[in-house]
């Protein structure tokens, strides 16, 4: 597996294989990788030839200094699982490698990037959108591949990247789960073993609003207050917010006709999870 650290050596890892006429998948991650970040290479293998993974926690996505430093940041495992899943490269950027001084352009995301974890986080896609949009740069890959987890950030970037006409097949895959219903998350490791418990609070709020949903509650204020009451029930939980938007669009939605997608943020102390279900009737 080729360890690489520099866009220019990035790209030309990516054009050697463009030449030989290999199709090259590129898998953006922050590291401190699980299962869910496994999925999304194992697809990545099935549209292309050669698979990158990147490993960068972003400074400008966060809003919150105290996240991204303690963020997790197990580099040397994460190589060794890139190595055991048989990777052909990590591309893993210091800092300075991607906003050396002088760096100034951003990409700015719509109204997509204004609701939702846009409203709760401010800036955050915006950092989103710009590192995503250097990863493309400096990967050059035919395809990439992104998790459903982080609904509103897929749909972002598919947007981008038909916007700005970057040519790249944007795959997205449905979220990777503990046995007990919890989505994979690099934050998961920061829950102490009581928040673990309760944490599985979030994918049974869903469900139970999945469940209403599909014996006929199409109310979204009323399947939002079931779905939150299964939340507020539990000490561990702080709920932040749970909404009923359009998928495509991601619009605030009264009444569910044909497809809707429940979107949710919980704390436990000073962890952020988020989670989502898609709805259809
Ligand atoms: P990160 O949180 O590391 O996630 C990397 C990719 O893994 C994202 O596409 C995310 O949706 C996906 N993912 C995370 N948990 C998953 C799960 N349980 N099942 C399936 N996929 C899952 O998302 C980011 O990093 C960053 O914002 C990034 C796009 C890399 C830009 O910095």
């Amino acid at each position: 597996m080729h360890i690489i650290t520099t866009p220019g050596a990035m790209s030309a890892w990516s054009d050697e294989h463009r030449v030989a006429g290999r199709r090259v998948a590129l898998v953006p991650t922050m590291g401190a990788l699980h299962e869910g970040h496994l999925a999304l290479v194992d697809e990545a293998r099935r549209h292309a030839d050669v698979v990158a993974v990147s490993i960068f926690v972003n400074p400008l996505q966060f809003n919150r200094p105290d996240d991204f430093t303690a963020y997790p940041r197990p580099i040397d495992d994460d190589l060794a699982i890139c190595r055991a899943h048989g990777l052909d490269a990590a591309y893993v950027p210091t800092a300075s490698d991607m906003y050396p001084s002088g760096f100034e352009t951003h990409v700015e995301p719509g109204a997509l990037a204004t609701v939702l974890e846009g409203a709760q986080r401010p800036g955050h896609f915006r950092g989103v959108t710009t590192v995503v949009a250097k990863l493309f740069g400096a990967a050059r890959p035919h395809v990439a591949v992104f998790g459903q987890k982080d609904f509103q950030q897929l749909t972002i970037i598919r947007r981008m990247t038909s916007d700005l006409d970057m040519g790249i097949e944007i795959i997205g895959l449905p979220t990777v789960r503990e046995a007990d219903g919890l989505a994979l998350s690099s934050r998961n490791r920061r829950l102490t073993l009581a928040q673990r418990v309760a944490a599985v609070c979030v994918p049974r709020a869903l469900d139970r609003l999945a469940e209403a949903c599909s014996t006929g509650e199409r109310d979204t204020v009323r399947l939002t207050e079931l779905a939150r009451s299964i939340v507020d029930a539990e000490p561990l939980a702080r709920f932040e917010h749970l909404e009923i938007v359009h998928p495509d669009t991601l619009e605030s939605l009264t009444t569910i006709n044909d497809h809707a997608v429940a979107v949710t943020a919980v704390w436990f102390d000073d962890v952020r999870l988020i989670d989502n279900r898609l709805l259809s009737v």
